[in-house]
């Protein structure tokens, strides 16, 4: 006989919300894991779904960094005492397994988005007191972890006097928040100035279904941030940059405090750092735009983060000049020149590499720059033999933001295909700098205006 499906209290971190649904919805794929909603997501920190199994809920926490944590769920109320009534109804035959003698507990309060003092919380905690269990209190490691939530809402500086709902259950498991403090850049020993923030990272990675053994690459790999994020997924992690320097840890130090780089600074270094050394395959020098890999050569997956031209450029090599060339003699020591390569044309590189490189099944993974006013899917980099099966916006600035597309590959390219003509895509780079010169005009011209209007208030104070 199957068990019948249990319902489960998902608690998120209240922060990068888009993304919430495109990490679980990978992970449940990953894990081949089926979830059902008792209550759709809006805004809300919190959804009610129903599993089959517990395991299914740990397994989806073991990986989740946007989840704080699940309850199995007891009750859940708009109003207090009606908690308590739900609560006292509750069959003691899913209750009894938890409250026995040989088990201890604690019961926890929390409150989201209203602060009380921990008198206040005791006070909370008193009120459960008809619950049925035996065993002995203990705070600090329990065997039962009983929770009790009052929400009011997500604006922490005006919260209502009573709670909009009230949640009781067991805790079953946590997510992944506190590996994004372990980390986190400001501890990590090798940084640039793009380098990636850990949970963007970790999210990318569940978003790319990266798992033990999995083959990883980021071919715009920069301070190697991506690579740890797929190394503590199991991934095997291989990166490829333009920039020699930044590669071998002798870019300008990102850290406003440190004048020189250490002398071991590098990706391998952030590894062994997190004990992801034997993940580390390696990372080369190599312009995207040329590529080497060997016609076979097949990833499990891609995570990168393209250069925009903002704060780094979109350079390829090249030279402008008809019929160059480089004699025999200087060509050991010979820095090649370089030139535009364009947003337009990375993000088609990016998309025929995948369509090409990646096993069928795999995913790419990456940040594409817009203008927020201006976005339209269709304007999207594409590939017919890549699905895009999700885009999360990150907002950056009034008008910009950045979209993370994940792209999964659903066969290999035709001979015509690998060939193909791509569509332009708009460039973000040019309308940046003119956007951000018409704000800058606007804001000098604002400024001179306060300055006149003060000088003249200021004259007239005086007659
Ligand atoms: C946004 S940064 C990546 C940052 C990286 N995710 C990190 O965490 O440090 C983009 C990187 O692309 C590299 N890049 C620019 N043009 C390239 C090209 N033609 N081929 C390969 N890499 C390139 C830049 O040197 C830069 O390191």
């Amino acid at each position: 006989m199957t068990k019948p499906w249990r319902t489960y209290l998902l608690w998120f971190a209240q922060e990068h919300v888009e993304f919430r649904v495109a990490e679980i919805d990978s992970l449940l794929s990953l894990f081949n894991i089926e979830m059902r909603f008792t209550h759709k997501p809006v805004t809300e920190p919190y959804w009610i779904v129903e599993f089959a199994s517990e395991r299914d809920v740990q397994l989806l926490a073991s990986r989740s960094v946007s989840l704080r944590n699940c309850l199995e769920l007891w009750g859940h109320e708009k109003e207090v005492w009606k908690l308590h009534e739900k609560l006292k109804c509750y069959p003691r035959n899913l209750m009894d397994p938890y409250l026995q003698p040989n088990k201890s507990f604690k019961i926890e309060v929390e409150t989201f988005c209203k602060h009380f003092t921990q008198k206040e919380k005791v006070d909370k905690i008193e009120t459960f007191s008809y619950l049925p269990v035996q065993g002995p209190v203990d705070l600090r490691n329990p065997d039962v972890i009983l929770q009790y939530i009052e929400y009011y809402g997500t604006v922490a500086n005006n919260p209502p006097e009573l709670p909009y709902d009230v949640f009781f259950g067991r805790w079953v498991a946590s997510g992944l928040r506190q590996l994004i403090k372990k980390l986190s850049l400001k501890t990590r020993k090798f940084i640039g100035n793009t380098s990636m923030d850990p949970q963007l990272s970790l999210l990318m990675a569940n978003q790319a279904k990266i798992k033990n053994g999995d083959i990883v690459l980021d071919p715009f790999v920069g301070s190697g941030s991506l690579l740890v994020a797929a190394a503590e997924f199991g991934g095997y992690v291989f990166g490829t940059d333009i920039d020699y320097l930044m590669l071998h840890g002798r870019t300008r130090p990102s850290r406003i405090a440190q004048k020189k780089r250490e002398k071991d600074e590098s990706i391998r270094a952030n590894m062994k750092q997190y004990n992801l050394e034997h993940r580390y395959l390696d990372v080369l020098v190599n312009d995207f735009a040329m590529q080497f890999w060997r016609e076979g050569c097949k990833f499990d997956a891609i995570v990168t983060d393209p250069p925009y031209g903002i704060r780094e450029a979109t350079e390829r090599v090249g030279t402008s000049k008809e019929n160059y060339t480089v004699s025999e003699e200087h060509l050991p020591t010979h820095i090649p020149a370089k030139i535009e390569y364009g947003i337009s044309n990375i993000y088609k590189d990016l998309l025929s590499f995948s369509a090409k490189h990646l096993k069928v099944g795999g995913r790419v993974v990456c940040w594409f720059p817009v203008f927020r006013q201006d976005y339209n899917e269709d304007g999207l980099p594409s590939h017919p033999c890549l699905k895009l099966v999700a885009n999360c916006e990150q907002t950056l600035t009034k008008v910009t933001a950045r979209r993370l597309l994940t792209f999964e590959k659903l066969r290999d390219p035709t001979e015509q295909e690998l060939n193909m003509d791509h569509k332009e895509i708009t460039d973000f780079r040019e309308k940046y700098f003119v956007v951000r010169e018409e704000t800058r005009k606007e804001r000098r011209m604002k400024e001179a205006r306060v300055r006149e209007e003060n000088r003249l208030q200021h004259i007239r104070d005086k007659v």
